[in-house]
């Protein structure tokens, strides 16, 4: 029979990734704790509907990439692409942003995309998301970036660009899809069809077209720097300050639209000249017309999504990992100390700390292979002449020292 394997585009963990995955979750949950954002976590699955109205009916990811199907009762359901919906229509489903004080949020966990698999491109992959909703100020804007810089560098990687722009906003990005159309217009001999399809619908989109021709098309176009009100203007402002108060260096990038529809003023994307062709570490910005949209008041919010799998990705770059093996490796070396290794490592194990065995008796030396192969701190020994004494031999590996402990003395191992 042929053997079953996975799913394109979806990937095992192993053992020897899952600690990296660890140390990079624990560190989220570190930095949310220290900003004072809790966790809130979101169905996999929610109504298509949600997805479509949410992210936007012309984008990519709602048009191409979505993994939506139908349930036993005939609702359509789609896989989560992203978490910032549900987040969003989980705070009004539950009321959360009631009390008029900012809500700070995280989510971490899987997403799924129907994209072509490559280097750093999955179809299940994972994102620590954050998301701040009620406080429509630059400083709050300014802290989200800060966290996100902050996740990256306290990890190491340091190379990482941060690209900051302002989509305006319903009052004055009329004007810049205007400009933006006719310049196309002119030139719509030149676009992709996916493009052409998209000049009327949703020109903006125009400016995230991953084909040659089309970005080369777009490089001379208006700009929408020049086309901000002065409320946009005195935002973007406002987030600049606070980014160069902190010292926390950025480039303005006035073609950075996001492949999502829901953005409004603040978009930034993260960068890392590790990742090859998904250079995007990380992206968000502020979704102020979301939750009316959405069906809930107007709240605005702003956040943003980083890929884990990127971030490894760099990280296995610029670190080795060695992560400490158990405690203990306990080495029953006749088969009649087997029952009492087993029970000592019971024990042991009670008491918090960690001990590996094979239940298996062997020699001292194939023992002593293994326990250095799994990156023992010390190896317990236990032979047929230390258990008559009620006695086992302890060796450190890093020292070689060794010495004995009476069975009875487990608070002394
Ligand atoms: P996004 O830019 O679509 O934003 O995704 C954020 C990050 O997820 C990307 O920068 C990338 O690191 C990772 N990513 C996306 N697709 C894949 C994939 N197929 N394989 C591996 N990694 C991937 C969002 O998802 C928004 N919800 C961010 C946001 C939150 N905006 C406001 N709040």
């Amino acid at each position: 029979m042929t053997e079953i394997t996975a799913v394109r585009g979806f990937k095992d963990i192993l053992p020897d990734q899952t600690q990296i995955w660890r140390l990079v979750e624990d560190k989220a949950r570190d930095l949310a704790r220290r900003f004072g954002y809790l966790e809130l976590r979101v169905p996999i699955l929610e109504r298509t509907e949600l997805f479509a109205r949410g992210i936007g009916d012309t984008t990519d990811i709602v048009e191409k990439e979505m993994y939506t199907m139908e349930d036993r009762s005939g609702d359509k359901i789609t896989l989560r692409p992203e978490a910032t919906a549900g987040m969003v229509r989980a705070v009004l489903e539950n009321n959360l942003a009631e009390g008029g004080r900012p809500l700070r949020l995280f989510c971490l966990g899987p997403m799924f995309r129907y994209e072509r698999p490559q280097k750093g491109r999955q179809r299940q992959f994972h994102q620590l998301d954050v998301e701040v909703f009620g406080d429509p100020g630059p400083y709050i804007d300014a802290e989200v970036i800060c966290l996100l810089s902050s996740f990256l560098t306290e990890l190491g990687l340091t190379e990482v660009s941060v690209l900051l722009n302002s989509l305006g906003c319903p009052k004055c990005r009329p004007l810049y899809r205007e400009k933006l159309t006719a310049f196309l217009r002119a030139r719509q001999a030149d676009l992709c069809p996916d493009c052409l399809s998209r000049l009327e619908r949703n020109p903006l989109r125009i400016l995230d077209c991953k084909v040659e021709s089309c970005q080369a098309l777009t490089a001379d176009g208006p700009d929408m720097a020049e086309c901000l009100c002065p409320e946009c203007q005195a935002h973007l402002a406002g987030v600049t300050r606070a980014l160069a108060d902190l010292g926390l260096p950025y480039a303005l990038s006035s073609r950075l639209v996001r492949g999502l529809d829901y953005y409004a003023r603040t978009t930034f994307e993260i960068h890392s000249g590790r990742l090859g062709a998904q250079s995007a570490m990380a992206g968000g910005g502020r979704y102020d017309g979301l939750c009316r949209q959405l069906g809930g008041p107007d709240l605005p919010g702003i956040g943003f999504a980083v890929g884990l799998e990127r971030v490894i990705l760099a990280l296995t770059q610029v670190k080795e990992f060695a992560f400490p093996g158990p405690d203990y490796y306990l080495a029953a070396l006749a088969p009649e100390t087997l029952g009492p290794a087993f029970v000592l490592a019971h024990k042991l194990r009670a008491r918090g700390l960690a001990v590996e065995a094979d239940w298996e008796a062997g020699s001292l030396k194939s023992r002593l292979k293994r326990a250095d192969r799994l990156r023992a701190a010390k190896v317990i020994m236990l032979g047929p002449d230390e258990l008559a004494r009620n006695e086992v031999t302890i060796r450190d590996l890093a020292t070689k020292e060794q010495i004995t402990r009476s069975l009875s003395d487990l608070d002394k191992f």
